[in-house]
């Protein structure tokens, strides 16, 4: 890998938001390096393969990684560590909302995900961090894991279901202060970044039914997951360094934590 390169990690970066994350990354700077990152090597070699089709200016890899699996975790950081030997971007991106009644498994299957992998994920990339200049973290969170959000009956997501996942987000988002904590003495730089309501698979379930619930989704307001990766990159490109402590949305919007 040449030299003067910024390494940027997202997971779950095969699909929807994740995707879309590392296009607007990969094509923003030739000096970015993209490491694509996707649970299942098939989902996630496609994906590189379709980005590097675009001959974008930065340049990209894979890297197998399951957030839900210490074990993936460990290794991957051991082949990042051997392969750039540092790491200057994390998008803790990947998630997932389990719909139906809030049970113990469906509470413990969108913890895994959405908040054990990212923190263990983190902390065993914090190594490799602090050896960038400038580190950089954004956990991606969701306006459904905003507590004020949820208090407040005029909000327009005030009836949304999901509350293992709103809970989950809350949670994120108590890792991200937990990480300012842990990492303040580094300057890291640390966000909670909600990307938005966008049509992407997350919830869907079924396959067969996908294109009529991406269909539901848009004619209920929901935007491009491009909308999203244009925040992400705002905030790798410093344009929200004032808002570090505050629970960013797009368009320079900020959720109640
Ligand atoms: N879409 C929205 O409106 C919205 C709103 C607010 C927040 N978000 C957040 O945005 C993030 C991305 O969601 P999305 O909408 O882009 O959903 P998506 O299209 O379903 O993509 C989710 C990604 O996470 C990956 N993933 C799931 N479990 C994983 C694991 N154990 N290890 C590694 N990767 C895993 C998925 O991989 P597979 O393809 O292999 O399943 C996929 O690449 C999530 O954190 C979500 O909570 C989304």
């Amino acid at each position: 890998m040449a030299s003067g390169k910024r390494i940027m990690l997202v997971t779950g970066a095969n699909t929807g938001i994740g995707y879309d994350t590392a296009l607007f990354l990969a094509r923003a700077d030739s000096h970015n390096h993209v490491i694509v990152s996707a649970r299942n090597e098939q989902r996630g070699l496609d994906a590189l393969k379709k980005l590097q089709a675009m001959k974008l200016k930065g340049t990209l890899s894979f890297q197998k990684l399951d957030i839900a699996s210490d074990e993936s975790i460990f290794t991957a950081v051991k082949e990042i560590e051997a392969k750039f030997d540092k790491l200057d971007v994390l998008v803790n991106n990947a998630g997932i909302f389990v719909t139906g009644p809030t049970t113990r498994a469906a509470m413990r299957k969108t913890f895994e995900v959405n908040v054990y992998g990212p923190v263990i994920l983190t902390d065993a990339l914090a190594p490799l961090l602090k050896k960038s200049n400038d580190p950089r973290i954004i956990n991606v969170s969701s306006g459904l894991g905003s507590i004020g959000a949820r208090l407040d009956s005029t909000d327009a997501y005030y009836h949304n279901p999901g509350e293992a996942y709103r809970m989950s987000k809350a949670a994120l988002n108590m890792a991200s202060a937990n990480q300012k904590y842990n990492y303040r003495e580094k300057n890291f730089k640390i966000w909670s970044y909600c990307p938005g309501f966008v049509i992407t698979d997350i919830g869907l379930g079924d396959s067969a039914q996908r294109e009529d619930s991406r269909k539901k989704k848009r004619e209920a307001g929901a935007e491009s997951s491009e909308t999203s990766a244009q925040g992400v990159l705002d905030i790798v490109e410093g344009k929200r360094d004032a808002e570090m402590d505050l629970f960013v949305q797009r368009y320079g919007k900020t959720w109640p934590w």
